[in-house]
């Protein structure tokens, strides 16, 4: 491995102790493929197989914590029954040598009606083209509930710790949208009240670990920086990340597709993004960075802006499973960057995510058709 690199495989200690043997993440990546019940098919087992290796930790996609906020086909950790399909997971990551997070969802007004299994698809508000209906103050606590539950069997299936899904307009992120939570009782209203749901959330999976001894459990936030269109900007993403470093949270990942963004609304655009939250953070917690850094040497230069204390990969992984290999054996010149349909078998991607390629769709930001398995 080239000398330059180096940093990039120097352990990394989070602030309840446990360590990392590197900087490099793998980002959750959803492969819309699953069976009923959450688990593993013999396609996304294909897909998974050998993809952490050299990856010091795994964030497992978008997991749903109940029926009511299946929108995809995703693993599930609603109950019992899920258990042998988390401790798959689990020793997929652990067998590779990288630590595995959970991230645990819900879609929201985004669940698919007919992924609910009868049950309803709910939103903190109803929308009016009547896709959702509003949760109920008792339907918001038993959410909460869900959360800290789906931590529990990620616990007990060997995990080392759970991301909350607060971006991407899900369940959490419809909360804090101001324009989606309609919400006159507690959850709603004023930006105290509709941070409520997330802090809630936090507390209830600190609860767990404690009631397990667990302070080696990691707990993880995910936030989107802003979305014009919809309720928030940077003003309150920053106001939300002051609120999140009081937590006993582990690290912040921020959710974008380009490392190097700019802020459009609420911040300085003269600074990317990332600069923004590393300021306003200012050490309290790590921060993950990620977006569209597909080389090796893009890896490194984002890293070595300072900016972020981890460096998550999505695509990069997608189109390498042996990605950190090829780094080390000094291949990173043979490190893919475009789908080539002439490499399709190599990818080992999901009959869902070649479909997505067929249609052309960018799968950071649509959701595919699903394919049948037969
Ligand atoms: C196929 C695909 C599935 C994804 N699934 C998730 C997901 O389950 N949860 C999530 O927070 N982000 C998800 N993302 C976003 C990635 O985690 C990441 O933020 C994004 O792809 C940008 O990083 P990249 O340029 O390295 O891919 C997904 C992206 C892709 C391409």
């Amino acid at each position: 491995m080239k000398k330059k690199y180096e940093p990039l495989f120097e352990p990394f200690t989070f602030n309840n102790g446990v360590q990392l043997k590197n900087k490099l993440v793998v980002a959750p990546i959803t492969v819309y493929d699953s069976g009923s019940n959450g688990e593993l098919t013999p396609t996304a087992r294909n897909f998974w197989r050998d993809r952490f290796r050299g990856f010091g930790m795994f964030i497992m996609p978008f997991t749903n914590v109940a029926q009511s906020g299946v929108g995809f086909e995703s693993p599930n950790a609603i109950d019992d029954a899920n258990l042998p399909t988390l401790k798959e997971y689990t020793q997929l990551a652990h067998d590779q040598g990288a630590k595995i997070v959970m991230q645990i969802a819900h879609a929201g007004y985004k669940a698919k009606k007919w992924m609910t299994k009868g049950h309803p698809v709910v939103a903190p508000s109803g929308d009016r083209r009547g896709r959702a209906r509003s949760m109920t103050g008792a339907e918001v606590k038993q959410m909460i509930d869900n959360f800290a539950h789906a931590a529990e069997l990620g616990l007990k299936a060997g995990m080392d710790g759970v991301e909350i899904q607060g971006s991407n307009g899900w369940l959490i992120e419809q909360f804090f949208a101001a324009n989606v939570n309609h919400r006159t009782d507690e959850w709603g209203g004023s930006f105290a009240a509709r941070v409520k749901f997330s802090m809630a959330i936090i507390d209830a999976i600190d609860a767990v670990r404690k009631k397990y001894n667990r302070p080696d459990f990691i707990i993880g936030y995910r936030f989107s920086p802003e979305r014009p269109y919809q309720g928030f900007t940077m003003k309150d993403t920053l106001a939300l990340v002051d609120e999140l470093v009081k937590k006993p949270l582990q690290y912040l990942h921020i959710s974008l597709l380009g490392f190097y963004s700019h802020p459009r609304r609420g911040a300085n655009r003269n600074l990317t993004r990332m600069q923004v939250y590393h300021d306003r953070i200012a050490g309290k917690l790590p921060l993950i960075g990620v977006g569209s850094l597909k080389t090796a040497d893009q890896i490194l230069d984002a890293y070595n802006t300072g900016w972020a204390d981890l460096i998550a990969v999505g695509r990069a992984v997608m189109l390498n499973p042996d990605l950190i290999d090829l780094i080390k054996n000094d291949h990173e010149d043979q490190i893919e960057t475009k789908f080539n349909w002439k490499n399709a078998a190599h990818y080992r991607y999901t009959p869902s995510m070649l479909q997505a390629e067929r249609d052309h769709l960018d799968l950071a930001i649509h959701n595919p058709r699903p394919v049948r398995h037969n």
